[in-house]
């Protein structure tokens, strides 16, 4: 098994830990540091739906609270009949913690794949640089 494949794996293994008891709609990821450690993240809603954790900010926050801060592969999965489309909030997140080039592998239902970058998912974003 590649890498990558064993970094889906851990991705698609996510979608069977999420708290979804409202949306019923899981959303699992794969955040990978440059040294090739795996961070699981699960989408964690609540009864104040605005409190929702999305997977991706769960595995990024996982490996930010661990100290990691330099990352260079995430993949996002869920059960989309095209390849899942992470949120806005998600995206400034990765924008905070990835560089633009990294690449970000979108999947959904029946391994359907997009590949992308943090700079394609959110062009001429907003950072620390412009305060
Ligand atoms: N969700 C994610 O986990 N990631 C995204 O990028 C899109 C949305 C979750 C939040 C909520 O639990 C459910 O999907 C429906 O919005």
């Amino acid at each position: 098994m590649t890498a990558k494949q064993e970094w889906l794996t851990i991705a698609q293994d996510a979608l069977t830990k999420t708290y979804v008891p409202y949306s019923h709609f899981s959303v699992g990821a794969c955040l990978v540091t440059k040294e090739g450690k795996t961070y699981q993240g699960v989408n964690i809603e609540n009864a104040s739906y605005g409190l929702t954790n999305c997977a991706e900010r769960t595995a990024i926050f996982k490996a930010v609270s661990e100290g990691e801060r330099e990352f260079q592969h995430l993949i996002i999965t869920g059960k989309t009949p095209e390849p899942i489309s992470p949120c806005g909030a998600c995206r400034q997140v990765m924008a905070e913690f990835c560089e633009p080039d990294m690449p970000v592998t979108l999947v959904g239902e029946h391994g359907v794949t997009k590949e992308m970058t943090v700079g394609e998912l959110l062009p001429y974003s907003f950072s620390g640089k412009d305060l």
